[in-house]
């Protein structure tokens, strides 16, 4: 949520900045700003809008080699030029962005304001340049006076600090929101993502919590909240420059809904152990011994990725046989949890920074509980506070609705249930044939994605009703769960899901023309009461579209969606692929914001 960029070098700051902000954008996208370190001073843009609307009103005499800049998501304050980033003090003299949430903002602006501080803007971060400015009366070091400042507050951060008066550097700081260096040709680069970096340097330093960095054009310096050095050694970023690029695409999400088979290849890679039917995965740190001593599974996850989460419990409870459940992370967090010592707590999440994961993640490891994470951001904050896990491999995914980290994550846990299952009571029959299922499923997505021009037909046809249901059962139930998202997140159109076995337990009665209905239908040993369950629609009335593998009686569907069979278990891998479909050609036809539906942001970094 929000994107930082900084640069320091011999440069001009603005057009660099601009283009990291751009590149950024999907973390926040209702407004946008930048400050350079000029001669004379600070000069600062900001504005309501996206980072387009800042370009165009950035100046052509915009000039400074050194400069941070902001693209935000409101938490504090309505999007607003005032409650833009960058903050400034009273006197001008240091700029201020910040990710994240200062949680005695209001305690701290009372007494500021007492001691006659004027508040040009509603943000909580406002109160952060203000005590950096009252510490500089006594911290001549802008480290020195940004320490002070944060010992003060409670809450997340990741910042970056301009001051007119030290133009040889920037600092930057984190806890709880992301920061990383980029070390370039006596340049340096500072941001809350390697998106806004890869274009300059793939050398990149992850800063940790409570750790801050002093930047400077020919190199940095790291230390700790209370002065202490720290050391860092840089990694390099996996990914081309052209993973953060449409390449030809219309939208970020068609791409990457067409990168799903190469993103499957790569979460499969060196996995698939034919030799003894399972799956090795040496991330989980876990012996044999260890992986049979759990008795139970609890799954934690926002959004898609609980949905996921609901296909792997399915995938850990029908392969291996431990019960496993999923829980939304956000509920969890706040219920006080019973942590039990022979149960194993999975961590879901595509970015590896949502707030709510990592606050569960943290609560599972202070009661002593053993988290593993299914993450796709490498070196991530949940993938650092997890014991061990899974990293999905699926490459950088830019637009806000989750596609190939779903898709990804589903068959990552097919892999942990296989070698769970293969240390418990799958036989290795079982396991060859999960195995064959397993390297089957990028062929079969391809073969899915090769009917998108009929799949955006029907997506144009049902886009303008005004709600659609989506069903399915037991293994199709978590399916519908995410294609009903999916649509309502990128086209607004409103969508339900229920399992299809509930729908006459209430919600039958919505069911009318007016009302279309997806069922997702595998031939599986329930598939005669998913056919009844369509009937029962149909009866009423209701517009059926089925996803499922044969081709049903016409009175039970009026539209259906073939896709590939592979083993039941896998199934609903497959199932999900025509519903990202039908909500990105949904989203189109309703010329929706495709990758920035509104109000949302690709990492919600905030509780
Ligand atoms: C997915 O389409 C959503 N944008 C959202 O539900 C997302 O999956 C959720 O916020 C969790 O994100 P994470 O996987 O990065 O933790």
């Amino acid at each position: 949520m929000c994107g930082i960029v900084a640069y320091i070098g011999s440069k001009d700051a603005a057009p660099i900045l601009l283009e990291g902000l751009a590149r950024l954008e999907y973390r926040g996208y209702d407004s946008a700003g930048v400050a350079v370190a000029a001669k004379g001073g600070l000069k600062m843009v900001k504005k309501k809008g996206r980072v387009a609307d800042l370009a165009a009103v950035v100046p052509a005499r915009f000039k400074g080699t050194a400069g941070i800049g902001h693209t935000r998501w409101a938490t504090h304050g309505e999007p607003s030029d005032a409650n833009s980033h960058p903050h400034l003090d009273g006197a001008q003299r240091f700029a201020v962005v910040h990710n994240g949430i200062i949680e005695n903002a209001d305690q701290l602006r009372a007494k500021l304001e007492a001691d006659g501080v004027v508040f040009a803007s509603e943000t909580d971060t406002e109160v952060l340049v203000h005590l950096i400015a009252a510490e500089a009366k006594t911290e001549t070091e802008l480290e020195d006076a940004v320490r002070a400042a944060l010992s003060r507050i409670v809450g997340t951060y990741g910042i970056a600090v301009l001051d007119a008066e030290q133009p040889d550097r920037i600092v930057v700081a984190r806890n709880g929101s992301p920061i990383v260096l980029g070390i370039g040709e006596k340049e340096m680069f500072a941001a809350s993502d390697v998106a806004a970096l890869v274009r300059y340097t793939r050398q990149v330093v992850h800063l940790d919590d409570g750790e801050l960095a002093t930047v400077r054009a020919d190199g940095f310096q790291t230390f700790t909240q209370d002065a202490r050095a720290t050391a860092k050694k840089p990694s390099t970023v996996d990914w081309e420059e052209a993973s953060y690029d449409t390449a030809g695409h219309a939208h970020f999400l068609i791409k990457e809904i067409h990168e799903q088979p190469a993103a499957v290849e790569r979460t499969l890679s060196g996995r698939v152990d034919e030799r003894f039917a399972t799956a090795h995965l040496g991330g989980l740190n876990l012996d044999a011994r260890e992986a049979r001593a759990f008795r139970r599974v609890k799954i934690l996850g926002c959004g898609s990725a609980y949905y996921s989460g609901e296909l792997g419990a399915q995938l850990i409870e029908e392969l291996a046989r431990i019960p496993a459940h999923a829980e939304p992370a956000s509920e969890f967090r706040y219920r006080n949890p019973v942590i039990e010592a022979d149960t194993l707590y999975i961590a879901v999440s595509q970015s590896g920074e949502t707030y709510d994961t990592l606050a569960a993640v943290q609560e599972i490891k202070r009661k002593g509980g053993r988290v593993l994470g299914v993450v796709n951001t490498v070196g991530s904050a949940i993938a650092r506070e997890c014991d061990g896990g899974v990293y999905l491999h699926a490459g950088p995914e830019i637009s806000v609705a989750s596609t190939k980290a779903f898709t990804s994550t589903a068959v990552a846990f097919a892999l942990i249930a296989l070698h769970f299952g293969r240390v418990h009571d799958l036989s290795p029959a079982d396991g060859h044939r999960i195995c064959a299922g397993l390297k089957a499923l990028p062929g079969q997505i391809r073969e899915i994605l090769a009917q998108e021009k009929e799949i955006a037909e029907l997506a144009a046809a049902y886009a303008h009703n005004a709600g659609m249901m989506f069903v399915g059962r037991v293994r199709g139930w978590p399916v519908a769960r995410e294609g009903a998202q999916k649509l309502k997140e990128v086209s607004y159109v409103h969508a339900e899901a229920y399992p299809a076995s509930e729908l006459k337990h209430g919600p039958l009665a919505l069911i009318g023309p007016e009302l279309p209905t997806v069922a997702l239908v595998p031939d599986d040993e329930l598939v005669e009461k998913n056919l009844t369950t369509m009937g029962e629609i149909r009866a009423r009335h209701g517009r059926v579209l089925m996803v499922g593998h044969t081709a049903p009686d016409p009175k039970f569907a009026e539209d259906t969606i073939l896709i590939p069979k592979n083993e039941p278990e896998l199934d609903p891998i497959l199932l999900g692929i025509p519903l990202q479909l039908l909500a990105y050609y949904a989203a189109v036809a309703l010329e929706r914001d495709v990758d920035k539906p509104r109000n949302l942001a690709k990492s919600v970094t905030v509780e």
